[in-house]
């Protein structure tokens, strides 16, 4: 029996292929289809934070959760590939009266110099390679502060909905355990949430993951 032909390689997808945000911030200048109120995890994370903490917020389109960890005193820097989402998320920073460091620019590239209590992204991982996140998720490791956390929420392949034509590398169960199988893990959580963003009620399954840089004294002990 002649040997199976070889899977076709998946092509390679660059990220303003991957994700349909900034073609939707770029129609919708004056609105804020994610709002402008803070996310759950953000509130959340928050709560864990020191006074004057460094948090680098990935994806951060426009601006939600970035402008709220400044507005409780942190200093961020904050990363989306939409100049149009970051345009608006400066705006939302004006009218909050509070600065952010915003970074144009793909998160698996960006250079930004750490280390920082914590590392965020609010559904934005996804849209990053699998193959690439594993190298990310080694580089966001080492930008974490002892102590320190990493918080993110990412789709997984519980129940996949593709919205807009996006490419997503949807989260396998215990992806995101075994990554930071070296960390502490705070929370992880399995839930679907609502979505219209294409003008039809849908839901997504996504991760909330939230986990703790072990400190060098406890890494040490048996
Ligand atoms: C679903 S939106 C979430 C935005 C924001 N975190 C929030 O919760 O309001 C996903 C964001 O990730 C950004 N994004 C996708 N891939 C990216 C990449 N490789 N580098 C930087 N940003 C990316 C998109 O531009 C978009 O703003």
């Amino acid at each position: 029996m002649p040997a199976p032909a070889p899977a076709a390689p998946r092509p390679m997808v660059s990220t303003a292929m991957r994700s349909p945000w900034a073609q939707e911030y770029a129609r919708t200048p004056r609105t804020y289809i994610w709002g402008t109120a803070p996310s759950r995890l953000a509130k959340e994370v928050g709560a864990l934070l020191p006074p004057g903490a460094r948090v680098l917020d990935l994806g951060c389109g426009e601006g939600r959760d970035s402008v709220f960890f400044a507005s409780q005193g942190c200093d961020v820097t904050a990363v989306d590939a939409s100049r149009a989402g970051l345009r608006k998320a400066e705006r939302l920073a004006r009218e909050k009266g509070v600065t952010v460091r915003w970074i144009p620019g793909d998160m698996s590239r960006v250079m930004v110099d750490g280390p920082f209590d914590l590392i965020y992204s609010c559904g934005s991982i996804h849209y990053v390679s699998r193959r690439e996140r594993a190298r990310l998720f080694g580089r966001l490791k080492a930008l974490t502060r002892p102590g320190g956390h990493q918080a993110r929420i990412v789709f997984t392949d519980r129940l996949v909905y593709v919205e807009k034509g996006e490419v997503v590398d949807h989260f396998a169960p215990r992806e995101l355990a075994a990554a930071y199988a070296d960390w502490t893990i705070v929370r992880q959580a399995n839930r679907l949430i609502s979505c219209a963003q294409d003008g039809r009620p849908h839901r997504h399954s996504v991760e909330e993951f939230v986990a703790m840089a072990v400190e060098p004294s406890q890494a040490t002990r048996d």
